[in-house]
């Protein structure tokens, strides 16, 4: 697929998708947004992407934010709109995709970079990378879920000092307090997120679904009844026949996602 803001490539089951305004250290502008939102519809629809890496292009940023020099333009209801709209099309649409997306995080995550980041199920960082919601400097606040996501994912405390100091995570402290699973070298980043999609992407695509709809269900009122519906889901599934019968006669299973 073409895009004017992103590369899109398919390797090995995975759409490694790179964000490409690296002269803006990658910001969202609403191409951007638009861009991401299309590339999420092809994810969901494309039977032969079975995950994702989201990456930023260039040494330095993952993504450095909401494009700034779109905002003084804004009133009120420009604003909400702002945030509802890319919260609808892009990070929920990443957080409920069906298939793993992983952030490959290269660089700066900031603002809506950290948003981005942390609405993918999880991530990889470089040594390089620094974390941070640094909107309270603008006289704003995070707009794409990143008081709710941060607060989930580093606790109350951790989300209400980095959103108020606007203070930068360096990847060893994301790697402290949970934002990330993995540091790397710049240059192992990429091909260590490869090896663990690889990985994923030999385990069965509808229980993988599954898992991260149940996940994401973590900690709401539904969530262990969610797991129960899932589970007995996976009953029905050919590839629960094929996963049982390939272990009980000691071979390997062959997914078909059916
Ligand atoms: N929106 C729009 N443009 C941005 C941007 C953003 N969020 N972040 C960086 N850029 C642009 C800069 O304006 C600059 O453009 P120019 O060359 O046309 O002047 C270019 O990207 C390079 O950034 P620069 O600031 O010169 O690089 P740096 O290495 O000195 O600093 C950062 C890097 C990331 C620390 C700095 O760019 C920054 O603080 N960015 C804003 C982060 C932020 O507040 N994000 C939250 C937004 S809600």
């Amino acid at each position: 697929m073409e895009f004017s803001t992103l590369l899109f490539a398919i390797e090995n089951g995975t759409a490694i998708i790179t964000i490409n305004r690296p002269d803006k250290m990658n910001a969202l502008n609403k191409d951007v947004i638009a861009d991401l939102s299309s590339a999420m519809d092809e994810v969901y629809t494309n039977a032969d992407i079975q995950s994702v890496i989201l990456t930023g292009a260039g040494p330095k940023a993952f993504v450095a934010g909401a494009d700034i020099s779109e905002f003084l333009s804004l009133d009120a209801a420009g604003g909400a709109e702002l945030a509802r709209k890319g919260q609808e099309e892009v990070f929920n649409k990443i957080e409920n995709c069906p298939k793993p997306v992983v952030a490959a995080v290269n660089g700066f995550a900031l603002g809506g970079g950290c948003e981005l980041a942390m609405s993918c199920h999880f991530r990889l960082a470089s040594d390089n990378a620094k974390f941070g919601q640094p909107e309270v400097n603008l006289g704003l606040i995070p707009g794409y879920g990143g008081t709710q996501r941060l607060t989930a994912l580093v606790g109350k405390g951790r989300a209400m000092e980095l959103c108020m100091t606007s203070q930068m995570a360096d990847a060893n402290e994301a790697l402290r307090i949970g934002l990330v699973n993995h540091v790397t070298t710049q240059e192992e980043l990429l091909p260590r997120t490869k090896e663990i999609m690889n990985t994923i992407n030999s385990k069965a695509p509808l229980a993988l679904a599954k898992v991260i709809d149940c996940i994401n269900h973590a900690g709401t009122a539904d969530g262990y009844a969610t797991e129960i519906t899932r589970f007995g889901e996976c009953f029905a599934t050919d590839d629960m026949r094929e996963g049982v019968g390939a272990f009980m006669e000691k071979r390997k299973a062959v997914f078909t996602g059916k």
